[in-house]
Order: C-alpha cells, then structure tokens, then sequence
C-alpha cells in the first residue's frame, strides 16, 4: 500500500470572477522515507495542495474533489474533526514564515510542549524535557535556555529550526515544507535543507518540499513533480528532471534556476511572460501563451488539453510534441544553452 496517494485532487474557489481552480485533476503517490519536490512559479496551486492534504481548507469555501489516501484512509471524505486529529501526530507542515505559524506571546518552549502534550499525556516537566531535546536535535545552541525565549529574540534562520522542531515534536510521518527556505539567505538556507536531510533520514517520514526554485529540491528530492496552473506537468526522478527533461516549461525552469556561484537574485534566462489566469485558464495547454514550440504541434497546443503521459519508466509529460521532437530539442538546442551560460 502506498503511504501518500493523491487521486485526481481538485481544489476550486468561488469568487465574484468566477471559479478559481487552484488545484486541478492532480495525482502522484509517495512512499515512507523518501522526498518528493513539487516545484512552480508562484501560484500554480503549490500551497493550496500542501493545505489541502492537511486538511486546512475543510469547512471553507472551497470545493473539493478527488482522493487523498493517506495510510490506508480517504482524507477528502473524511470529517473535519477526524482529519485534525492527524495533524500534528500523523503530518505536520512547516511554513515558509515561522511567524506567522508561530505565536508571539509565549515562549518557543511553551508552543513545542503544547503541540507534544496535544498528544502525548506527559506532564510539563516530561514535555518540556522533551522540547529541549527537539531544540537540540534541530541545531539550536544552548537549549536548555533557548527554550525560555519567545519567537521573536530568535534569527530567522533559527526560528526556521524552531518550526521543525515543533512540527517534528510528534513524530509526523509525513511532512509537508512548504518553501521553507525561501525567507533565508543562502547560507543558512543550505544548513536548513541539510538539517532536513539529516532529519528525514532519522525519522524515516514521508517527506513533501514545495518550491518554486529547482536548485532548492535538486539535492534533496527522490522525485519531482513541475506544476503549471493547478495541473502536473512533468513528473519523474530527480534524474529524470535534471538529465532529461522532456517539458518545454521545466526547460524554462532549469534556465532561470539561480546558480550557487552567482548572487542568488540573479536568474538565467526568466521564462518570458507570466503565469496565467486560473479563472481564465488558457485553452489547450495553460502554457501555450508562453511556449516557443507551440507553433510546432500543428495548432494543438492552442485548442487540446495535453494528457499526462509516460515517456519511459514512469517519467511523465504533458505536452502535445512528441517523445522524438522533445528529446531532440533537449539534446540539441536546450541542453548545449545551458551548459554555455
Ligand atoms: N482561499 C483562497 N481563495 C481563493 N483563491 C485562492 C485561495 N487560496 C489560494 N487561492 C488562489 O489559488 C492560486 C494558487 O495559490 P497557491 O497554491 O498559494 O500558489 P503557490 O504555488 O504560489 O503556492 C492563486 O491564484 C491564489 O490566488
Ligand atoms: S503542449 Fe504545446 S504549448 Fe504546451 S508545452 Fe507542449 S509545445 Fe508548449
Ligand atoms: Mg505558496
């Protein structure tokens, strides 16, 4: 059985424009101990996902639709009231700003305890043992003090460990980052995702980064999902990604992924135009509107939705050229670009 499995997800919002369909049709699995990358440009429905496998958009406006099997149980269908229950003891998040998931008011001890003692019956004294063990284990020096402050005596970089502590305090196995570095300058950027290596493999959890840089997920993931407006584009290993990708949009993501050996702001090759509309959503493929080859597949990228399909050994695409003209395009026009910039 698989640990983590999506099925046709969809999330949608009604709003005064029209619907916004945020997440849609979105499917890929996810075993226990590995890492999975879901990289895209700023709204193409990253963040709604991580909510949606939470749970966080129960209740709201949103309309949901599709599977979310968690460990043997459907999360969709499942109450509100239930899906809490796992949160924190069977998945837990870390946010992009721990500020803003971290309360102001009390100590960074208090909160860890809090989110243990929510299920562990253990007094005080055994919780906050047990938090400054988490401080420790994530990097923080001086514990046994650190855990006295509150949110806002600390760094950024280490508020960041903070929130992994507090969010690996009930031992989750699965863990959804959602850009957990982006706040970060390089450096610590670089410890964080070693500290999430490290953790990952001591705690064996299932674990999900969302971000819209490829550089962050390069080292770290297993496998890597490209999202474009709500919908998979590219689905394969890390190695499928990086060696042979076949999807004209994650060429453009691999030319304008910031290089270690430059300033971190300064990309490559920005893919030209913006990302689309999910009310209007573009006919034909979403990316059409931005993609160079589109002229090439005989006016279909304008008017079908390309499927996502199997190139080789569960490498997935979705676009209309063929196997043949994507991988010739890598090899010869895309591939010697980049490795000449
Ligand atoms: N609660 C909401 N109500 C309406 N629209 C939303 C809501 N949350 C997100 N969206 C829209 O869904 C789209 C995807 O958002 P998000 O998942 O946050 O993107 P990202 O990939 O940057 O994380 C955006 O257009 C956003 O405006
Ligand atoms: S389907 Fe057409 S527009 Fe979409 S990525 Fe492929 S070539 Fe470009
Ligand atoms: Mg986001």
């Amino acid at each position: 059985m698989t640990f983590l499995e999506l099925k046709d997800l969809r999330i949608h919002f009604p709003s005064d424009d029209g619907l916004v369909k945020s997440v849609d049709g979105l499917s890929f699995r996810l075993e226990r101990g590995k890492t999975l990358g879901i990289v895209g440009e700023s709204g193409s429905g990253k963040s709604v996902t991580s909510l949606g496998i939470l749970g966080l958009h129960k209740g709201g406006r949103a309309k949901i639709s599709g599977e979310i099997w968690l460990d043997g149980e459907e999360l969709v269908s499942a109450s509100a009231e239930h899906v809490r229950t796992l949160r924190g003891k069977k998945m837990a998040m870390i946010f992009q700003d721990p500020l803003s998931a971290m309360h102001p008011f009390y100590t960074v001890g208090a909160q860890i305890m809090e989110a243990y003692r929510i299920h562990h019956d253990v007094s005080k004294k055994v919780a906050r043992k047990h938090a400054i063990e988490m401080l420790d284990r994530v990097g923080i020096p001086q514990p046994d003090r650190r855990v006295d402050s509150h949110p806002h005596e600390f760094s950024g970089g280490m508020r960041q460990r903070a929130m992994i502590a507090m969010a690996l305090s009930c031992d989750p196995e699965l863990l959804i980052a959602d850009e957990p570095t982006t706040a970060l300058d390089v450096t610590v950027q670089a410890q964080i995702l070693d500290l999430m290596r490290d953790l990952q493999r001591d705690f064996n959890a299932a674990l999900i980064i969302i971000t819209h840089d490829l550089g962050v997920v390069a080292e770290l993931s297993d496998d890597i999902l490209v999202m474009y407006a709500g919908k998979a584009i590219e689905y394969g290993t890390a190695e499928d990604i990086f060696e042979r990708p076949e999807h004209p949009y994650t060429w453009g993501l691999l030319g304008s992924m910031p290089r270690l050996d430059r300033e971190r702001t300064e990309r490559l090759l920005p893919i030209k135009g913006s990302p689309p509309s999910l009310i209007n959503v573009p006919s034909g493929c979403a990316f059409h509107p931005r993609c160079v080859y589109a002229d090439r597949t005989g006016g279909r990228s304008t008017s079908d939705v390309p499927e996502l399909l199997e190139s080789e050994g569960g490498h997935l695409v979705r676009c209309h050229l063929s196997r043949d003209v994507r991988r010739a395009v890598w090899e010869n026009e895309i591939k010697p670009n980049l490795e000449a910039s």
